[in-house]
């Protein structure tokens, strides 16, 4: 079966593309990934790409006159390459409504919260400020609403007296590194798929996302 194809777009350090990269390296997750693509030339994730001989390119935002231009030009370049998934990974820029619904139903994302809890910016602090006592992340499909798509996979932490914003990051990226390589797979392998505006994974509508907990994974038959 030929290999789908996923685009990852940066703007960051790129740790969770090197999630991405390590698992293909490992034959965990079968995908081709022949492009990243950074909206900042200064990105660390371009070099990561590079070390693993993956083609760049950088389209910066502020190249263009607008929101719309940019996404046009990105859109324009990803579509050479016939993605199957469009994978935002610390990718910082709210993407419009043309190239959402162009690439519909193949734009995954990761957010550092458990959604729908704390969409936008700051979460970590916004989860301290709150005194929340568990925090996480959550792997969605990206729908025209910011961080507002239906949710795959999330993956909690607990939140410790002595966090701050930082020592809540970390391990917060921690799990994203662990969960969204299997949101991919789980693409990959043709399981888990977007369909009229909803998560399907085995031909079951997703009602709620799948809690990264071991055991309940593999009740769901996610491999770990
Ligand atoms: C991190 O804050 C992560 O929570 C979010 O994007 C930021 C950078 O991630 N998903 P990365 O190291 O560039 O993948």
């Amino acid at each position: 079966m030929k290999k789908k194809r996923a685009a990852i777009l940066i703007s960051g350090g790129g740790s969770n593309l090197q999630a991405f990269i390590d698992a293909v390296e490992a034959g965990s997750l079968a995908m081709d990934i022949p492009l990243v693509v950074s909206n900042r030339p200064d990105a660390g994730g371009l070099e990561r790409a590079r070390a693993a001989g993956i083609e760049t390119a950088v389209i910066e935002h502020s190249a263009f006159d607008n929101r719309d231009e940019f996404d046009r030009a990105l859109a324009e370049y990803l579509g050479r390459y016939q993605p199957d998934l469009i994978v935002l990974a610390g990718f910082m820029r709210i993407l419009g409504v043309e190239f959402v619904s162009r690439f519909s139903g193949r734009i995954l994302n990761i957010h550092p919260s458990l959604l729908p809890a704390y969409p936008g910016l700051d979460t970590h602090q916004r989860v301290l400020d709150a005194g929340d006592r568990w925090h996480g992340c959550t792997v969605h499909f990206v729908n025209e609403q910011l961080d507002g798509g239906p949710p795959i996979i999330q993956g909690r932490v607990p939140v410790l007296d002595d966090d701050d914003a930082a020592t809540l990051a970390a391990r917060v990226l921690e799990v994203e590194h662990t969960i969204y390589p299997i949101a991919a797979e789980h693409i990959a392998e043709g399981r888990l798929r977007y369909r009229d505006g909803e998560v399907w994974l085995d031909g079951e509508m997703l009602s709620e996302p799948i809690q990264y907990r071991p055991q309940v994974l593999r009740e769901h038959g996610f491999a770990l």
